[in-house]
């Protein structure tokens, strides 16, 4: 059988370096993108700026010419301004946009081809807070939101070659301090989410078992989202 190819964005570490571990481990040849250095192997290792339309072009470009098909596209870089609302810039609300939701775009929009040749699928990396905010964090949950929607738009219009649906995860600890004993206790599933529980639902979504599914949004949230909070 041929070796299906995806191509991973933000991939240097996190939730897209877990990803093109589990692909990889799965027999996909594997390219990731970052803006940092990614390390290499198993993977082709491109650095580039998601956000920047040149350099989108370049990197399916670069897929095309070197791997020579496109099978699953993860569109998962992306990050977070946490600011009072009088204090978020123009330039920074732009920036967030640009990276989150933007780069969906661009990416799809380059690879459509390549996609539609291989009856390929797509998966974005959206967020609970697509759905509901901490406080100063206008531009992150507007580009998760909006992701959401160029999501099922996607869907449609690719369809029935490309499949394309959203994964929202909650809290994955990917950084910052371990997560206590009380933050682990508050979700219902008992415990923070790891990077691997996301990079599982996506090999799911671009595999062949979920043939049926498409513009659709996969929460993998420990159940919080589920869970009604009123004050003590
Ligand atoms: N970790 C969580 O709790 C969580 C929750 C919900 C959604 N998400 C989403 O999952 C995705 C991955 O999150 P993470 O926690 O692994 O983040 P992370 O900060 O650990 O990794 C993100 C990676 O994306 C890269 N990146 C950022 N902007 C880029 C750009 N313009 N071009 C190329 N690469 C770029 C960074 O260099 C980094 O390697 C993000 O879209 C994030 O919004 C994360």
């Amino acid at each position: 059988m041929t070796q299906r190819v995806a191509l991973i964005t933000g991939a240097a570490r996190g939730i897209g370096a877990a990803v093109a571990a589990r692909l990889a481990r799965d027999g996909w040849r594997t390219v990731v993108a970052d803006r940092d250095p990614a390390p290499e192997a198993p993977h082709r290792a491109v650095q580039a700026d998601v956000a920047d339309e040149a350099a989108v072009a370049a990197l399916l470009a670069g897929v095309r010419a070197q791997e020579g098909r496109l099978d699953g596209l993860v569109c998962n870089a992306g990050f977070m301004i946490r600011k009072p609302l009088r204090d978020l810039t123009l330039v920074e609300w732009n920036s967030v946009l640009a990276t989150n939701l933007t780069s969906s775009f661009l990416l799809v929009r380059a690879a459509e081809a390549m996609l539609r040749e291989a009856k390929g699928a797509v998966v974005t990396m959206a967020s609970t807070r697509a759905h509901m905010s901490e406080a100063d964090t206008e531009s992150y949950s507007a580009s998760k939101g909006g992701l959401l929607a160029l999501t099922h738009a996607l869907a449609v219009s690719l369809g029935p070659d490309v499949r394309v649906n959203a994964v929202s995860p909650g809290w994955i600890a990917t950084k910052g301090p371990e997560p206590t004993a009380e933050e682990h206790a508050f979700h219902p599933a008992g415990r923070v989410g790891r990077a691997e529980d996301i990079a599982g639902l996506v090999a799911w979504l671009l595999g062949p078992e979920a043939g049926f599914v498409t513009g659709a949004e996969f929460l993998s949230d420990g159940g919080v989202s589920a869970k009604m909070i009123y004050p003590e």
